[in-house]
């Protein structure tokens, strides 16, 4: 069955996703673990719509760069929308497994939410080692997908929905593995800290509802699920919400490590 499309639609989608609290804590974190510094060049592979690079060009400061990277040429157009007053900022299109930039050309790199969706993670993680400098440093953050809890008077319902929404990517437990494949791929000082996104309030602006539509979305004809039990299951939730019975917990991953000297 076919992956998510990063297309217009899910473009919008996301840029309302990405403005709600948790996404903005997310970015927080990964911002902190990368620790970019006045006048550094930094990559953002898989950039989305974008708002990475808006928040790292104001990190790096005028004599710094940020070049942004990603497949989906709508989500580049968002992007580029989103940093147009900064002329330190460029995208390109590319795919992960093969960056279109020089060897050793960065001091950083964010990769945020990308390579779950990379059939060839090895590859990936070849591809950011390259393009980092000697003690260039890089931070990956992925989703446990087989971490979400999430309540329903109807678990049987809920198992089949989160099992169709494992096939909107292609690694949906991709940190299980990540440490050793970073290791593998010549990083040093890998080092994984997991976040919880959890909720017992149905608040847009939490990772489980602002998800909801997504998953809504997404897993009519996926795992034997139908529009009107995704519809059902999507309608539970909102009532749960509203009676104070909601609860979503998921864990996230952020691994940053470095190209050694
Ligand atoms: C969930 S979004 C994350 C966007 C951004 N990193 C963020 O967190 O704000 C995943 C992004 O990865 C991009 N993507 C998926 N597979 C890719 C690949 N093989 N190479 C490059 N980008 C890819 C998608 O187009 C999409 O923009």
């Amino acid at each position: 069955m076919s992956q998510v499309s990063f297309d217009e639609q899910t473009g919008k989608q996301l840029e309302a996703l990405y403005r709600t609290g948790d996404a903005v804590r997310r970015r927080s974190l990964v911002r902190a673990a990368l620790g970019a510094s006045p006048g550094e060049r930094i990559l953002d592979v898989g950039c989305g719509p974008g708002f990475y690079c808006a928040e790292l060009v104001d990190e790096v400061g005028p004599e710094g760069k940020v070049v942004g990277l990603d497949s989906s040429a709508q989500m580049l157009e968002l992007a580029a929308g989103r940093c147009h007053d900064h002329n330190n900022v460029e995208f390109h299109e590319a795919d992960a497994t093969s960056l279109p930039v020089e060897d050793a050309a960065f001091d950083g790199a964010v990769c945020v939410q990308v390579l779950e969706y990379v059939r060839d993670v090895p590859a990936g993680l070849a591809e950011l080692y390259r393009v980092l400098r000697p003690g260039g440093r890089v931070v990956i953050w992925d989703i446990d997908w087989a971490t979400v809890s999430w309540h329903s008077s109807d678990p049987a319902r809920m198992e089949r929905v989160l099992v169709a929404w494992d096939e909107h990517l292609v690694h949906p437990s991709l940190p299980r593995t990540l440490a050793p494949a970073m290791r593998a791929a010549g990083f040093e000082e890998v080092v994984m800290e997991a976040y919880s996104f959890a909720s017992a309030d149905f608040d847009p602006e939490t990772y489980g509802a602002a998800t909801m539509s997504f998953i809504e979305n997404f897993v009519p004809g996926h795992n034997g699920v139908t529009e009107d039990e995704a519809k059902a299951w999507a309608a539970e939730q909102r009532e749960l919400g509203q009676r104070g019975e909601f609860y979503f917990a998921c864990l996230q991953c952020c691994f940053k490590a470095t190209r050694p000297s």
